[in-house]
């Protein structure tokens, strides 16, 4: 416990424009999307995901997001990341740049061969191959570029994924020249333990420096985790207003963490991130009410009739 306690800075990364809206049922309209983008801009939050440029048979839920790109209060120092899968992604991304300006991406790929298949339609080796042409076209337009590690302790189709072909994919991003790779518990099934133990591996290796954690919280362990990466030193974490979010190729996940519960949390523990939760809460409150679909922050639902 010795780091926390004290303010020590902490930076979440807001995805539920994108994590959050891609597995709805509902799509939502340009609007809407930029309405809640703007809503999350106001609240202090410096890295808010505004869509994908994935293929649109895939992912129909996040076509149009140059549009969202074009219409959104750009809030200064704050960043708008766009998630990538490929060349053509960042391609089409970067058609529109001059209306529609990229200030950052997000690649991704995942630990675990069979996942990697059914989200991106081709091996690990493979997507890894793509990113060797894309990070330096977005690197020379000064672009950083995120990578995202999906199921880095359990895969939907493989069961447990170890820490050694977690940190091999890792490594590969890292020299890649990501900026930073954000694990993804992809399914919500970690827990403490084993949250604790990969980020050691990391430490073993040398390459906890500019690690995030993206919990999904299926089995209602994300907090736990979260707290157990605060203690190994993480410091930068992913989570979804209203605690939507779901990957459609990832059968039986649920939404991210909240954003407005780790919030809480992050106050709790005396680490600033800088973010107003009452502009957070409002922002989940008119999400949900757009997809007609419960509040799975308990935050937001604990505090309906006022603050504590
Ligand atoms: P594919 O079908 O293998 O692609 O899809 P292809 O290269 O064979 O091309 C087929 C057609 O798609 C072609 O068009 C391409 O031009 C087009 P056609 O000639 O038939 O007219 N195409 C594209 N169009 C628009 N944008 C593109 C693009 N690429 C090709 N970027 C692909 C491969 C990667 C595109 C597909 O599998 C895909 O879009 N997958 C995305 C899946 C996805 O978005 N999953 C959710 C996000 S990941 C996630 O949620 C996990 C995360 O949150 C972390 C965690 O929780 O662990 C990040
Ligand atoms: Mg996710």
């Amino acid at each position: 416990m010795s780091t926390l306690g004290s303010t020590v800075n902490v930076k979440i990364v807001e995805v539920g424009p994108r994590d959050g809206l891609q597995n709805e049922t509902r799509v939502l309209t340009i609007e809407q999307r930029v309405k809640l983008i703007n809503m999350l801009s106001a609240s202090g939050l410096r890295e808010i995901e505004a869509g994908s440029f994935v293929s649109p048979k895939w992912v129909p839920q996040m076509q149009g997001t140059t549009e969202v790109l074009a219409k959104i209060d750009r809030v200064p120092h704050v960043n708008y990341p766009v998630l990538i899968p490929n060349l053509k992604g960042l391609e089409v991304a970067l058609l529109s740049a001059d209306y529609a300006p990229i200030n950052s991406i997000a690649i991704f790929t995942a630990a675990s061969e069979r996942f990697c298949q059914k989200n991106i339609n081709c091996s690990i080796d493979e997507s890894l191959n793509r990113f060797r042409d894309l990070i330096p076209l977005a690197i020379a337009r000064n672009i950083p570029v995120r990578g995202y590690l999906s199921c880095i302790t359990a895969c939907p189709y493989e069961g447990r994924i170890g820490s050694k072909a977690v940190i091999r994919v890792a490594k590969a991003l890292m020299e890649l020249g990501c900026y930073e790779i954000s694990l993804g518990d992809t399914i919500g099934v970690a827990r403490p333990g084993e949250i604790n133990q990969l980020l050691k591996d990391f430490e073993s290796e040398g390459l906890s420096a500019s690690l995030a954690l993206h919990c999904h919280d299926t089995y209602g362990q994300a907090l736990a985790n979260i707290y157990a990466a605060l203690e190994r030193g993480i410091r930068t974490f992913d989570s979804a207003v209203a605690g939507l979010g779901g990957c459609p190729y990832a059968q039986g996940s649920s939404g991210n963490v909240s954003t407005e519960d780790v919030l809480y949390l992050m106050d709790g523990c005396g680490m600033n991130t800088g973010v107003n939760l009452n502009q957070v809460i409002e922002a989940g409150r008119y999400i949900c009410q757009e997809l007609n679909r419960n509040n799975q922050s308990k935050v937001a639902n604990a505090t309906r009739g006022g603050n504590p």
